[in-house]
């Protein structure tokens, strides 16, 4: 039997979206900037694909911007936002680097890029702690704001435990924060989140959230690797981090990929579809999964936040193996999962995620992610509730005391 629990790593293009995609590739392949048929044929695909996503997301469709997946929209967010403030005037800024609060799990897209910032010499940057459970307080989010605060980066999902961050308790107080900024001659502080992890099963609504910029990858929720979109709502400006021809109203030089955005935009409205009853049916079986593993295996904890959790991710810490070893072992039962973040895989440190929430480092080596997808069955579930806890037996016993 083959069973893919990898979906928080990848997920496979829906049929539906690949034929919306088809014609872009063959009749109807115009480059959009050209004036004759087929460039305005494929001008019209994108700007629908444009109006379509701001559908989603309720907002106008010069909010969103089309990148090449979430690592390009976070570079986009945050290093065109403080080049910005570099660039300018603004009198706090002058005297001190903007400033960025960010938290100590977030996906190495943001963390690096923050880093680099640093070196740069261009921003100052706060990396909060969070409990145990991957947790970070939204009011120790609002105490990290300091005159020079320019940007607020929290992820919506944690990509490796599933901690769902309090995303609108944060975004409500950047918002009254905002309101009285002006009087005291700060700058507005903006409000970024990472939503690839959230965007298939948790609400997404910007304005009510009060998120100035998302980030999100199309890979996660059935479009193609390679596509992705910065939502970045009006009245922010963003130095962009590519420079070539006037594409995207200048905000990002490169020939727009019209079919993978073609399919991006029908994947959004592929999810919007029965949303709420599909992050039902995918909870159901996590919860099935991870009670069935702490039930059937000792010395197992189940890492991550026990109720703000998003519906598809699964994750453990096994006392006594190494998580790579038993993704070994899974895969040659046909299983795919993950020690945590695919972008990790390879590496023998223990996940910086894991060792934020206060997890040793011998059991962080023990991590193991599961994570379930639209065509996850209750029969894989089971399956791989037969075959693990044999595993982790054999494992405990092969390993050295
Ligand atoms: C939370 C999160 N952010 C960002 C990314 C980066 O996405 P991409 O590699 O498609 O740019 C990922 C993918 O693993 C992710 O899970």
């Amino acid at each position: 039997m083959k069973v893919y629990l990898d979906n928080a790593a990848t997920t496979p293009v829906d049929p539906e979206v690949l034929a919306v995609m088809m014609p872009f590739f063959k009749e109807k392949f115009g480059n959009p900037s050209s004036v004759h048929y087929q460039g305005q044929e494929a001008k019209i695909a994108l700007d629908r694909a444009r109006v379509e996503v701001a559908d989603f997301f309720r907002v106008e469709p010069e909010e969103i911007i089309f990148t090449s997946g979430a690592t390009e929209s976070v570079n986009l967010a945050h290093k065109g936002l403080i080049e910005t403030f570099q660039k300018s005037r603004v009198p706090a800024c002058q005297a001190e680097k903007p400033h960025i609060v960010t938290t100590s799990i977030e996906h190495k897209a943001v963390l690096e890029t923050c880093r680099h910032l640093e070196k740069l010499g261009w921003a100052e940057v706060t990396y909060l702690p969070v409990d145990r459970f991957g947790l970070v307080r939204a009011e120790a989010v609002e105490r990290a704001i300091k005159p020079n605060t320019v940007l607020i980066s929290v992820m919506y999902v944690n990509n490796e435990v599933g901690t769902i961050q309090p995303i609108k308790k944060i975004g409500d107080f950047v918002k009254k924060i905002n309101l009285s900024r002006p009087a005291s001659g700060a700058p507005r502080i903006f409000f970024h989140t990472d939503a690839t992890q959230a965007i298939q099963y948790l609400n997404c609504d910007v304005s009510e959230l009060g998120i100035d910029l998302l980030s999100l990858t199309g890979h996660k929720f059935y479009a193609p690797k390679g596509v992705g979109l910065l939502l970045v709502k009006s009245g922010i400006s963003l130095v962009r981090q590519q420079d070539g021809g006037g594409q995207d109203h200048g905000r990002r030089a490169g020939t727009e990929n019209v079919a993978f955005i073609a399919g991006l935009a029908e994947a959004l409205k592929q999810r919007a579809a029965g949303k709420e009853q599909e992050a039902k049916r995918v909870k159901e079986l996590r919860d099935r999964l991870a009670e069935g593993i702490l039930k059937k295996i000792s010395g197992v904890v189940l890492t991550g936040h026990p109720e703000k959790r998003a519906p598809h991710i699964a994750s453990f810490t096994i006392r006594g193996v190494e998580g790579e070893a038993v993704l070994m072992y899974l895969a040659d039962e046909g299983i795919a999962a993950s020690s945590g973040s695919a972008c990790a895989a390879g590496d023998l440190n223990p996940s910086h995620v894991l060792l934020a929430m206060g997890v040793k480092p011998e059991l962080a080596h023990g991590s193991l992610r599961f994570s379930l997808g639209k065509k996850t069955t209750i029969r894989e579930i089971d399956y791989v509730l037969s075959v693990l806890p044999e595993i982790v037996v054999k494992l405990r016993k092969m390993a050295p005391k």
